[in-house]
């Protein structure tokens, strides 16, 4: 038998196939809420080994009646949001989507809750790309929001929304500010992914260059796999509340850099070319996240995985996948 059920939207990205991966091995009955496309994306659920254990279920956020569907249909005790256009560079391209599905997908999640089983509990994943060019470092529960992307300024709402459920109707919703968090999973458009996939091509003689953006911007760069024990933590607690999740530490998209090409045997400096392209409208300088309280009243441990293990972690499994492309395409060939 289950212990619980628990929904995850946005199963198919980074922080769904780590989450379903978690909730299984604690006894969950898991739904994972997908939405539709031309092709099936389900990489990540078999990379993880875990999509034979979920059941999967279509939802659009920016579509009430297929989150009512699907919310009715599994009868969650727990539902974590994790669905949105989670790109910030993209944000400035595609404003009105980011803020359909980053910002009132939660709604439309909410007021499923208040209006079907109040006693369903909720995980909204918030983002410490609200606090925008905080002059505060580092960045904890009560430092103000500055959101400096479309992205940030549709999260800042969901999170408001968030908490104004939970004071006007008394549903046990809480959101994690989570900071940047990564794996040999990330999609390719994220920095990290972008400098190690590169990195490992060059390597191998099969790229020359890495085009990059900003290299001063800093950010608070943890494991995604440690982050979504944080997620679960939140909805056990006796009383919903907010929390930072952060691992305390800051590095440049230079260091970054650096820790991984050195990882191969090469020198940064002798690949990475900065180009304008890759430099945002508005950028957020420096991220870094103070997590003491969820620390203090989660038990979480923000140390577990050391930048430099992760940075190696992602090399390594760049490496691996070009190297041993059969291994790595066995994913995608499971679910066509
Ligand atoms: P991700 O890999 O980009 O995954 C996003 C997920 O949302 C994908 O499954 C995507 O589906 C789904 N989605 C997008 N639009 C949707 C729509 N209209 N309807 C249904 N599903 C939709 O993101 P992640 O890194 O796992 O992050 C998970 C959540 O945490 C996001 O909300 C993100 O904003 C937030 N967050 C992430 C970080 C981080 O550093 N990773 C930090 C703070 C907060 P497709 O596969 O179909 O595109
Ligand atoms: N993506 C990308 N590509 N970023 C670059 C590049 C490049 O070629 N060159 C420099 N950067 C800089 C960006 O300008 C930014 O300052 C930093 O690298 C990190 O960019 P991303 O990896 O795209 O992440 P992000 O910090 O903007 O957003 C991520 O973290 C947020 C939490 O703070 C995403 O996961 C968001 O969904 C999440 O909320």
């Amino acid at each position: 038998m289950f212990n619980k059920r628990a929904l995850i939207t946005g199963i198919t990205g980074q922080d769904g196939a780590y989450l379903a991966k978690f909730l299984v091995s604690k006894g969950y009955k898991v739904f994972g809420a997908y939405r539709r496309s031309s092709t099936r994306n389900f990489w990540r659920l078999h990379y993880l080994d875990v999509k034979k254990d979920i059941e999967l279920l279509p939802v659009d956020m920016i579509d009430q009646t297929s989150i009512m569907q699907a919310i009715s249909s599994c009868e969650p005790d727990e539902i974590y949001n994790l669905a949105a256009q989670s790109f910030v560079g993209d944000s400035f391209m595609e404003p009105i989507a980011t803020g359909e599905i980053s910002g009132l997908g939660v709604v439309r999640i909410l007021d499923t809750i208040r209006l079907l089983n109040p006693k369903i509990k909720l995980y909204q994943a918030s983002t410490s790309e609200m606090y925008g060019n905080s002059t505060i470092v580092p960045q904890n529960e009560d430092t103000p929001f500055q959101p400096s992307s479309p992205y940030a300024a549709a999260k800042l709402y969901a999170h408001w929304v968030v908490r104004n459920y939970r004071e006007a109707y008394g549903l046990f919703a809480c959101s994690g500010i989570l900071f940047n968090h990564e794996s040999p999973i990330r999609g390719i458009e994220f920095v990290t992914k972008k400098i190690t996939d590169t990195a490992a091509r060059i390597k191998l003689g099969l790229s020359e260059k890495l085009h990059l953006g900003n290299l001063e911007a800093k950010r608070d760069w943890g494991f995604a796999g440690d982050y979504v024990k944080a997620m679960w933590l939140m909805l056990q607690q006796p009383t919903p509340d907010d929390f930072v999740i952060a691992t305390g530490e800051s590095h440049s998209v230079q260091e970054f850099c650096d820790v991984a090409f050195g990882e191969l045997g090469l020198q940064a400096k002798d690949y990475v070319v900065v180009d304008q392209k890759f430099v945002r409208p508005r950028d957020v300088a420096h991220l870094q996240g103070d997590s003491s309280k969820a620390q203090r009243m989660l038990g979480w441990n923000q140390k577990e995985t050391p930048f430099s293990e992760l940075v190696r972690m992602m090399v390594r499994a760049d490496l691996e996948k070009y190297q041993h492309p059969d291994r790595f395409m066995k994913h995608f060939l499971k679910h066509i």
